[in-house]
């Protein structure tokens, strides 16, 4: 009852909560996924048991590269960080900088030479210059199986270049752990992300559709790091729009228990003519404005119409969400309605609410505006709501990360509200230490005409009907190239569906999610180029090759031995052994695109590899090898699919 949750005692805020200080590089762990189910279970304990009894003769780990396990860099990182403490034993806490290489020397470089010898100069060391610093730093290096040679060039940059019997062993291991073995493991327990979060009767736009796509394959990829991730709705479920909604269902459904979806029909064009209603007739507006009152009271029958029409919105967003195979809970602005009272005065007490113009505001420091957190006629906003939900978030949820994924358009309230909990001391001051709070913002998404996407009938875009367009369209294009006679029914189907709505999510998150970028059908679909259609069939034409060659592939990785012999091979390798690291790094900075890049990226490299005559696979006398690299290059890329949303197809 709305009555009783108005009338509780919201909790008082607690003592600040202490930062983690741990760092914000994510170490590897090669635990199973608490979300993996039996099946998921059951195969890797068996890899494991495969794993096991090889490792004699494929994967010569001792136990000191057990413990280095992570991702290339990471583990790179370490060999670096014991150099740097031998090298100038008086520079402690020097962090490694390790980066991929992108010139012909190596595979990644330590570049610490030039900023450790700015420290050092003139303090009396032995060396005389950066590259003097380098090569210490390249002597000092602990002998690892893991680099062939190393060398400095230039002012002090140190070159690794990896061995390629690692880099073949690391990606077998891979193959028979499974690639989760590859997985992230952030300093965080807990994550809440905020995503998708439409408001009930009105229109759930293309901006909703940026927030659910790129939102869930955050919560997906921190899910994949094992982290737990409370996917949030936060539906705009509150506010005084209610009023007119209500009064205007009384009035078009006297036994208002009648209005269900099919008797309302279209919301957002109910909400439009109560709107208009509300706007025209001041006694309408009188009524609307009571309503709103009775319903913060608690009266049940205004509860009820409320939670009719909430429903109804609901029940359409669902349908969305199904289609995008999107899962969130919702926890709209209603939830957080009675911790509100009880923030407010937690932070009134610490002195960081003042009065002014007759609101009560806390001001921000770099900020002119103060961030309104009652309203003059003693209402609370958008704002003390999301306050209560930090609140709520950071003290009984226990999030220790929480994304905020919205439009650029909200960044000042976000930055505003993340000021104020810094300034209340619920999250620490750097930006480096947990608990974090974290706002996505993107970019619009434009028409054909350069303006904000809208479709020539109706002002905004329906995303079902661009989802049934996206889809029809790729069924169109398969119908086409003959799979009408050669699919089932069901295959058709589903093959539409993942190209369809592949389509649509690849095309929003290849960009950076700042930019704007226009909306384009004939491009997202296009078979060739930087799109899901391209990356999906890359993907079911590896699989038809592992298919084709009659193999058991289990057996393989097993039983057989890759090697990285040739340059487009090694070159394979080294771009699937980047793959944790790109995760971490898309998943630190919140930026899905750094994904999207890596898997097109991979898969024009494996088309070089496949297309050179002295890779054959099937036939020649290294198949086994290439067939081993055929199957890594697929599970990289299914996980990356799987990351981004995206369902993959087998056949083409
Ligand atoms: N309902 C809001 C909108 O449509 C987005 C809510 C985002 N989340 C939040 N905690 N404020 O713009």
């Amino acid at each position: 009852m709305l009555t009783s949750l108005t009338l509780l005692v919201p909790p008082a805020p607690s003592s600040p909560l202490l930062s983690f200080n741990r760092l914000s590089h994510f170490p590897f762990s090669p635990s199973i996924s608490a979300a993996a189910s039996a099946s998921d279970f059951l195969r890797l304990v068996s890899r494991r048991l495969a794993l096991a009894t090889k490792m004699q003769s494929v994967t010569t780990m001792t136990t000191q590269e057990e413990e280095c396990m992570g991702s290339v860099k990471a583990q790179l990182a370490k060999l670096f960080e014991a150099s740097l403490k031998v090298t100038l034993p008086n520079e402690p806490d020097v962090e490694p900088l390790i980066a991929a290489c992108t010139g012909k020397f190596g595979d990644y470089q330590c570049n610490n030479a030039m900023g450790l010898w700015s420290k050092i100069k003139g303090k009396g060391t032995q060396f005389r210059g950066p590259p003097a610093v380098g090569e210490a730093i390249k002597n000092n290096l602990p002998n690892s199986e893991m680099i062939e040679s190393c060398s400095v060039a230039g002012p002090g940059f140190v070159n690794v270049v990896l061995s390629k019997n690692w880099m073949a062993k690391s990606i077998q291991k891979m193959l028979i752990e499974g690639i989760d073995s590859w997985a992230p493991m952030p300093p965080v327990k807990t994550a809440v992300v905020d995503f998708s979060s439409p408001n009930i009767a009105k229109e759930m736009h293309v901006g909703h559709l940026r927030s659910t796509i790129i939102g869930d394959t955050l919560a997906r990829m921190l899910e994949f790091s094992k982290v737990k991730v409370l996917r949030r709705n936060h539906v705009g479920d509150w506010g005084t729009q209610f009023g007119m909604l209500i009064e205007f269902l009384f009035e078009k459904f006297p036994n208002f228990e009648d209005a269900t979806e099919t008797a309302i029909g279209d919301l957002q064009a109910f909400y439009k003519a109560s709107k208009q209603r509300f706007d025209s007739d001041p006694v309408f507006k009188e009524r609307a404005q009571q309503a709103v009152v009775r319903l913060q009271g608690g009266e049940e029958k205004y509860r009820r119409a409320w939670a009719q029409i909430c429903e109804i919105s609901r029940t359409e967003f669902h349908k969305v969400y199904q289609r995008l195979g999107v899962h969130l809970e919702e926890k709209g602005e209603s939830f957080y309605n009675p911790y509100i009272p009880g923030v407010i005065e937690g932070l009134t007490k610490q002195g960081l609410v003042e009065e002014s113009q007759g609101a009560r505001v806390i001001f921000i420091e770099g900020v002119n505006i103060p961030l309104i957190v009652v309203k003059s006629d003693g209402g609370f906003n958008y704002a003390s709501t999301d306050l209560a939900a930090l609140w709520y978030r950071l003290n009984e949820e226990k999030a220790e990360w929480i994304i905020y994924v919205t439009d650029v358009g909200q960044q000042q309230h976000f930055d505003m509200v993340f000021k104020a909990a810094k300034r209340a001391g619920w999250l620490p001051q750097g930006d480096n230490s947990y608990p974090k709070a974290s706002h996505v913002g993107f970019g619009l998404v434009l028409g054909e005409d350069g303006k904000r996407f809208r479709t020539r009938n109706t002002e905004v875009v329906r995303l079902v009907d661009l989802l049934d367009e996206a889809r029809s369209r790729s069924k169109a294009a398969l119908i086409e190239r003959g799979k009408g006679e050669e699919w089932t029914e069901e295959e058709i189907e589903s093959t539409a569906d993942a190209v369809g709505y592949g389509a649509v999510k690849y095309a929003d998150l290849k960009n950076n999610r700042l930019t704007n970028y226009t909306f384009n059908f004939d491009q997202m679909l296009n078979d060739k180029g930087n799109t899901a259609v391209y990356l999906l069939y890359a993907h079911a034409r590896i699989c038809s090759i592992i298919r084709r060659s009659g193999k058991d592939i289990e057996e393989l990785m097993n039983k057989g031995t890759l090697v990285l012999e040739h340059k487009d091979e090694r070159d394979l390798g080294l771009h699937l052994l980047q793959f944790a690291e790109v995760v971490e790094e898309a998943c630190t900075n919140l930026l899905p695109n750094v994904l999207c890049d890596y898997l097109y990226n991979l898969s024009e490299i494996f088309s070089k590899f496949y297309s050179n005559p002295e890779c054959k696979v099937i036939g020649s006398d290294n198949e086994t090898s290439r067939l081993l690299l055929c199957e890594a290059t697929a599970v990289v890329m299914r996980k990356c699919f799987n990351l981004l949303g995206i369902t993959p197809i087998y056949k083409i």
